[in-house]
């Protein structure tokens, strides 16, 4: 089972709580998660304005506390993007996005490509699940990948393949920034510097979809971390200079 393991566990501050934090120190107003579930993560982000979308809502605590108001779409991400115009119900562009929705990376690059359009440039695209630390727990089957996962030290971790948007923005939109950070269990990515206008994602979806979806693809997993650096989140939260990493 050790030769599974890609990567030792992230030692840095729980993703639930870097967002917790980074909602604060950005002072964010405009909040839009996708793929809320319990709304755990949705619940310590502290903003006045949110939006929650999910296809089956299982909501467990006060989602509203720090917020002064927050609409929640129970739909699945494509059919809210295709009918709603998020910025109306914010008052703004999002000041942070939090994509944790359908975890294989098609839907993934839809998401991102589409929230895009509502950002400004200096938005903060949080992504959960694009550090993993097994091969297994990236399979793009979440039932696979908890069958073959059974006894093992990370029974039932299910991240897909969604660490597959790291290289295809770096391929595709180098105009982007990307920061991966250390926050346990498997991650957090921060896409920055982005740009409304850009149609790269969409005009290419389907070449990308094809050069990605392959087994070869998949194999990239085992040199995927000497392709990227992994910024702790203590340098994210506690540096002197935030704007080092992220424009504010
Ligand atoms: C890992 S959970 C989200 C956890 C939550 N973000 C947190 O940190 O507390 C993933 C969620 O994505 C939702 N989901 C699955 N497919 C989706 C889709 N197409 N659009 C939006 N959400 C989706 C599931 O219903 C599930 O609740």
């Amino acid at each position: 089972m050790t030769d599974d393991i890609i990567h030792p566990a992230h030692d840095g501050l729980h993703y639930q709580e870097v967002l917790s934090a980074l909602s604060k120190k950005r002072s964010v107003q405009r909040y839009l998660e996708i793929g809320v579930c319990g709304g755990q993560t949705f619940a310590k982000v502290s903003c006045e304005t949110a939006i929650a979308i999910d296809p089956y809502f299982l909501l467990n605590t006060n989602v509203m506390f720090g917020k002064k108001q927050a609409f929640f779409f129970q739909m699945e991400s494509d059919s809210f993007f295709r009918t709603t115009d998020a910025n109306r119900y914010l008052g703004g562009a999002p000041d942070l996005v939090f994509l944790d929705g359908m975890h294989v990376f098609e839907y993934l690059l839809r998401d991102f490509h589409n929230v895009e359009k509502f950002c400004a440039k200096h938005t903060l695209i949080a992504i959960h699940d694009c550090l993993p630390l097994t091969r297994t727990m990236a399979n793009r089957s979440e039932e696979i990948a908890r069958e073959m996962s059974k006894g093992s030290f990370y029974e039932n971790w299910w991240t897909g393949d969604v660490w597959k948007l790291v290289p295809i923005i770096k391929k595709y939109r180098p105009d982007l920034r990307i920061v991966a950070v250390n926050a346990p269990p498997t991650g957090l990515v921060f896409i920055t510097n982005l740009d409304t206008q850009s149609q790269v994602l969409s005009d290419k979806y389907l070449d990308i979809v094809g050069e990605f979806m392959g087994e070869s693809s998949s194999k990239a997993l085992d040199s995927f971390y000497e392709t990227i650096e992994i910024v702790t989140t203590e340098a994210i939260l506690n540096h002197f200079d935030h704007s080092l990493y992220f424009r504010s």
